[in-house]
């Protein structure tokens, strides 16, 4: 997997930082790594419900959108720790298997099916780059991509295996941020480049309409696409000190909620200490809320949009 220069690959660096990052992200943001839907907008909702809720709300009606209520089976490329796969998979009462380049997420992708009681064949998780997974045409007949698009080197390619993995009358679902469509000026450019610094992506963001458009070169038909900028924006709204802080449940006693706070504190101190030059550098950024700053920042300045886009593969 080296790169044209003879360095690590895009794929290789991002497994490098999401191994890294791996155990810090599962105690911070759980089993879903994406942003969470608020239907009144920001800041309307932002004491309505939980950091968590949020996320799994962000599922729910991202199905609810593309229309879809049933399937056989589900791919979900780039899958992270596979808490969206195995949302929809409960919900759809489907088959699913997710692939991700982080052997680190794929492991606790697995754990998190396991401890469901999800079986082996049932809900499984595979090591693999998205560009180029080691599974067969039209092996699924619903493909997600929630916020792994961003971080693929070559959009072409990745909208391409989204397209040839989808069976024949199928629903590809692709949701995540966009540059905004037209000219950039160099200041908005910045803006991006500064998402690519801290989330290491590879520099090349799409618009909604640019994905549209490879998603009609392979022959997919887009049904929808929903701008859902105001829904989202907001929920990075939250610094490491309030992720620490989501320890707090409402049903939990004080006693209860402390010593939970405390193992978090401590935990998440002993990872950014051991965890390496890309932990400390993500860590620095979430306590001085660098990360915030730079999403609500490309958000709140249009450059940055957040889209569901929603296609079928003719067949059958
Ligand atoms: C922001 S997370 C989204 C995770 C997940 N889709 C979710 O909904 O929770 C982006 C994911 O894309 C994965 N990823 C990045 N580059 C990849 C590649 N080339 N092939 C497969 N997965 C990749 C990362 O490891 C990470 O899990």
């Amino acid at each position: 997997m080296a790169g044209s220069t003879g360095g690590p690959s895009h794929a290789e660096t991002s497994a490098h930082l999401y191994d890294a990052v791996g155990q810090i992200w599962l105690e911070m943001f759980g089993e879903h790594v994406h942003v969470g839907y608020y239907p009144e907008g920001w800041p309307e909702s932002k004491h309505k419900k939980t950091w968590q809720q949020a996320q799994l709300d962000h599922v729910d009606a991202v199905l609810e959108f593309a229309g879809v209520n049933k399937a056989n089976r589900l791919l979900d490329l780039g899958c992270g720790y596979g808490g969206t796969a195995v949302h929809i998979a409960e919900r759809l009462k489907c088959k699913a298997v997710g692939v991700n380049i982080s052997p680190f997420q794929v492991q606790a992708a697995n754990n998190l099916a396991r401890r469901l009681r999800f079986g082996e064949k049932e809900v499984y998780f595979v090591v693999g780059d998205a560009l180029q997974p080691d599974l067969p045409d039209g092996c699924a007949d619903l493909v997600v991509s929630v916020e792994s698009a961003a971080y693929m080197p070559c959009k072409e390619k990745f909208v391409a295996q989204l397209a040839r993995l989808c069976a024949p009358g199928g629903t590809v679902i692709l949701v995540d941020f966009c540059r905004a469509a037209g000219p950039i000026s160099a200041s908005l450019q910045q803006r991006l480049a500064s998402m690519d610094s801290i989330f290491a992506t590879p520099g090349n963001w799409h618009s909604a309409e640019q994905y549209k458009q490879l998603m009609g070169k392979c022959g997919l038909q887009v049904v929808r696409d929903g701008d859902w900028t105001r829904n989202v924006c907001g929920f990075w709204n939250v610094g490491l000190w309030s992720l620490l802080l989501r320890a707090s449940q409402p049903d939990m006693s004080f006693g209860q909620w402390y010593k939970e706070f405390n193992k978090r504190a401590f935990h998440t101190l002993w990872l950014f200490l051991t965890g390496g030059p890309a932990v400390l550098k993500m860590a620095a950024g979430y306590m001085l809320g660098h990360q915030k700053a730079v999403v609500q920042g490309g958000l709140d300045s249009g450059v940055l949009e957040y889209h569901v886009i929603v296609a079928k593969k003719p067949g059958k």
